[in-house]
């Protein structure tokens, strides 16, 4: 593939060019995930909350009593990994304030581990959680990427893609027609509305969809800290896929291009221009933030309304509004449980003062069932009136840029559903993805009719 590679730093020792991917590989890892691991087991063995969310298991199911542990200990309490807020407020204060940001100084951390991570860097095989994603660099690049995408997600553009979804989820509808039995809804409707809309939207092949999927599964966990070597191995595997796949796209594009955002992200003036490392970056994002968080709404939702029936009857009589459905599915179950902020200088938040370089970890999941902000916040009712001003898109500057497009996928999707399924029933255990920032099914059985 054709990203550029950074000069790496001379390794302590030689290491023949032979062994020089492998190696990095193992350091990668071991920087990024074998050390984390540890550590977070330690805390949590320890009784560390935190550390016990990230490493139990059982916690996937039900993380929501540990959030309230959490919760009774204050808005910003100390954890393993620096502090944490469960607290709707102080989120959205942090998310807001230019005296935080995504990116790390890496100048602060320990020298070896500093060359580890410049030894480890490997653009053939990086994911949507490190530079140059905008998900995770502050302005000025920040600002220079989100420039360029937003257009492709205004209020007009998004609308604009309502009889698109509209088409894609009868499309997919009908191939459910006549389906006898349990049939799970994940893999032949929630993951494949999104990854279709977005295709649409990059101008990617839809019919390389499976591949995405399968690639996105994978990729996905690059999310989680401390992740175990084969899966990481398997999550670094399919992102050399997704970058493959999108030079040889690029390349396409540069010859022919279309009407839709990547063409025009490739061929911008040369003072617009983004490098080939950013290029990956951004277009990765978009494409699997574009279906990786969408499926999970589309899945929380299905089961939450299987549990509540009458909320389920009452939209389709059209006493309650599917969008107001989506807002509260995004709410009490959200797509997206977490995310990290590092304080750029010493800040007073919460009656502290938070020393530059601190990392908070906001739990977003925690934070949208505040019951200072949501009256009986565990309960989930489609008709409460501020479910809307939930953290599940997260806040200030890197406020989701696709929510528009998401709400608008939740919506139709669900509706359409209920329109052509009325009876549709959860049929069997659904089976949660093993994650910890993303929260969603991997498996969701259910009987149509
Ligand atoms: C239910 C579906 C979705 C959820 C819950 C969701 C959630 C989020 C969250 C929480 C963030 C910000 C994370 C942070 O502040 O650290 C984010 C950022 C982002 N999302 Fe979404 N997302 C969804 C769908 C989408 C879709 C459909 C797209 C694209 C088509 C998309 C593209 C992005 C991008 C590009 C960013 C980075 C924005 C930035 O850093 O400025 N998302 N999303």
């Amino acid at each position: 593939m054709s990203a550029t590679t950074a000069p790496r730093p001379a390794l302590p020792g030689a290491v023949p060019g032979s062994l020089a991917r492998p190696a990095r590989t193992a350091v990668r890892w071991a920087v990024r995930h074998g050390l984390p691991a540890v550590y977070l087991s330690r805390s949590a063995r320890r009784g560390d909350l935190v550390g016990r969310l990230m490493r139990d298991p059982s916690l996937r199911e039900h993380p929501y009593d540990l959030y309230e542990q959490l919760r009774a200990r204050g808005p910003l309490s100390g954890s393993s990994l620096g502090l944490v807020t469960t607290s709707h407020p102080v989120a959205q204060e942090i998310l807001r304030s230019d005296r935080f940001g995504v990116g790390w100084d890496r100048s602060t951390a320990p020298a070896v581990i500093r060359w580890a991570l410049e030894f480890g860097d490997d653009p053939t095989a990086a994911g949507v959680a490190e530079p140059p994603s905008m998900l995770v660099v502050d302005p000025p690049d920040h600002t220079r990427f989100r420039r360029l995408v937003s257009r492709a997600f205004t209020p007009r553009a998004t609308a604009a893609f309502e009889p698109a979804i509209r088409r894609t989820a009868e499309r997919l509808l009908d191939d459910l027609e006549g389906r006898d039995g349990t049939v799970d809804l994940v893999g032949a409707y929630a993951a494949q509305l999104p990854v279709l809309v977005i295709a649409e939207l990059l101008g990617v092949p839809v019919e390389r969809r499976e591949d995405f999927l399968r690639w996105g599964a994978a990729a996905a966990a690059t999310l989680d800290p401390g992740l175990p070597l084969r899966r990481f191995l398997s999550a670094e595997k399919a992102l050399r896929s997704m970058h493959r796949f999108l030079a040889e796209h690029f390349t396409r594009l540069r010859r022919e291009p279309g009407e839709d955002l990547v063409s025009r992200l490739v061929t911008l003036p040369p003072e617009e221009a983004l490098t080939d490392r950013e290029l990956h970056a951004t277009v990765l994002l978009l494409l699997g933030a574009g279906f990786e968080t969408t499926v999970n709404l589309l899945g929380n939702a299905v089961v939450l309304l299987d549990a509540h029936r009458d909320q389920w009857d009452a939209l389709r009589a059209g006493t309650a509004g599917w969008d107001d459905a989506v807002e509260e599915a995004l709410r009490i179950d959200s797509p997206v449980q977490l995310t990290g902020r590092s304080a750029r200088a010493d800040v007073e938040l919460a009656g502290r003062t938070v020393a530059a370089g601190t990392r908070v970890t906001l739990l977003l999941g925690a934070a949208n069932r505040d019951p200072d902000v949501f009256p009986d916040p565990g309960r989930f009712d489609v008709t409460r009136p501020d479910a809307r001003e939930h953290l599940a898109f997260s806040g200030g500057i890197h406020y989701c840029v696709g929510a528009g497009l998401a709400r608008l996928e939740g919506a139709i999707g669900l509706a359409a559903l209920s329109e052509r399924f009325p009876a549709l029933r959860v049929a069997g255990r659904p089976q949660r993805r093993d994650l910890q920032t993303l929260r969603g099914f991997e498996v969701l059985p259910v009987r149509l009719t």
